[in-house]
């Protein structure tokens, strides 16, 4: 695939000194960026200079809350009069990759929200474009960062678990529709649970793994209650059920090119006792739970549950500063990205891959490379 080379360089390029503060532009100043310029006002690091929304109102109400000093309705405009050193887009998904790959070719650094994008074949344009341009493209996978992650991490890199031969996520709310944003549509979102959830247990599941490669896929989705109006008392109630043609449920199966397997559970409504957000994974040596994070092995001829003293506590917010933390540090000292475009392609690879299987009803080949 032929990329055009960027035609204006009004950045410095990764071999210059790096700015001392990260000049970064929001691009869609919805929930999400609420989250971001949390971390921002956290971090020493990072100025946000510009901000973009298609909404006037939103983009208004934005401004004034945050003192942006520069506001603009169509990113185009932004990136031809800014000058920024990054982007983070945080628009629905559908905007994800034109947006990265515009500021991208303007010489910019990317974060974008997850997913990545509607596509593996989309992933891999943006990837080709932050090469052809020089810049980095991160993804915000911020449960990569979460303590009990890089507990689990750190004993699969030290050898704790032998190969990891299966993986068990779950994603999964009795009852829990976005009521805000454009999450029942699957124009603008690609996907339901999928993709919105899902997507990040599997990042931090795949992450733990060591990242091996995605060959094939199989599941099914099912959608039965979505689409109607909604009796049900719950935490968010009355979702656009008119405009909701995404799934209900999500149920599939990975297969890796090391033999390994890896099966996710993802839902919005789903007739379960709770709602889980965790893993499991089984190694030839050891195996361990993400939540509670435990790690379960045998040690001088007993079965032991190795369970952590101590980790420190990080919340929502705490995710998104870490992840924007990297992100300004990987930009500002050129180190390799945490949560690099890759990782994001292989992850838009298996949740592209379940979505297909479902379509047509057997196990499909997902390999986009
Ligand atoms: N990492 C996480 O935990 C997490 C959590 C929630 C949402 N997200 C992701 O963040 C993104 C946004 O979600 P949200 O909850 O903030 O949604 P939201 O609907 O609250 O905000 C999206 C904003 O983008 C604006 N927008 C739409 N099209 C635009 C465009 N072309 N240019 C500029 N602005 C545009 C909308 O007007 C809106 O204000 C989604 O991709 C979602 O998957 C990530």
């Amino acid at each position: 695939m032929s990329i055009a080379k960027p035609s204006i360089q009004r950045y410095p390029s990764s071999g210059e000194k790096a700015a001392k503060k990260l000049r970064l532009a929001m691009i869609g100043c919805g929930g999400i960026s609420e989250h971001y310029m949390r971390a921002v006002s956290k971090l020493d690091r990072i100025e946000v200079v510009a901000a973009v929304d298609t909404l006037p109102d939103v983009l208004a109400a934005f401004q004034k809350r945050h003192q942006i000093p520069d506001v603009f309705a169509d990113y185009r405009d932004m990136l031809a009069n800014v000058s920024t050193d990054a982007v983070c887009v945080c628009t629905p998904n559908l905007h994800h990759a034109p947006i990265s790959i515009a500021a991208l070719r303007a010489g910019a650094h990317v974060l974008t929200e997850k997913p990545m994008a509607l596509t593996p074949k989309e992933c891999v344009e943006m990837i080709h474009s932050a090469q052809s341009a020089g810049r980095k493209l991160a993804v915000g996978f911020q449960y990569r960062f979460h303590p009990a992650t890089q507990m689990l991490k750190r004993a699969a890199d030290a050898g704790q678990f032998g190969p990891i031969m299966h993986v068990k996520c779950q994603a999964l709310r009795r009852r829990g529709v976005p009521n805000w944003g454009v999450f029942a549509q699957k124009k603008l979102q690609g996907g339901g649970p999928l993709i919105d959830i899902g997507v990040h247990v599997l990042e931090m599941a795949h992450y733990v793994m060591g990242s091996p490669r995605p060959v094939s896929a199989s599941g099914n989705i099912w959608t039965f209650d979505g689409n109607r109006p909604n009796h049900v008392p719950c935490m968010w109630p009355d979702w656009d059920w008119r405009q909701y043609d995404i799934e209900d449920m999500a149920v599939g199966q990975i297969r890796f090119e090391n033999g390994a397997i890896l099966q996710i559970e993802a839902s919005f409504i789903a007739h379960i006792e709770k709602d889980q957000w965790n893993f499991q994974l089984s190694g030839t040596q050891g195996g361990a739970n993400w939540d509670p994070p435990q790690i379960f092995t045998n040690h001088v001829g007993t079965m032991v549950n190795i369970a952590p003293a101590y980790l420190p506590p990080m919340d929502f917010d705490g995710l998104f500063k870490a992840k924007l933390e990297s992100f300004v540090t990987s930009v500002l000292d050129d180190t390799p990205l945490d949560a690099p475009a890759e990782a994001g392609l292989a992850i838009q690879e298996m949740i592209d891959g379940i979505y297909r299987s479902a379509e047509v009803g057997h196990e499909i080949d997902i390999r986009t490379r």
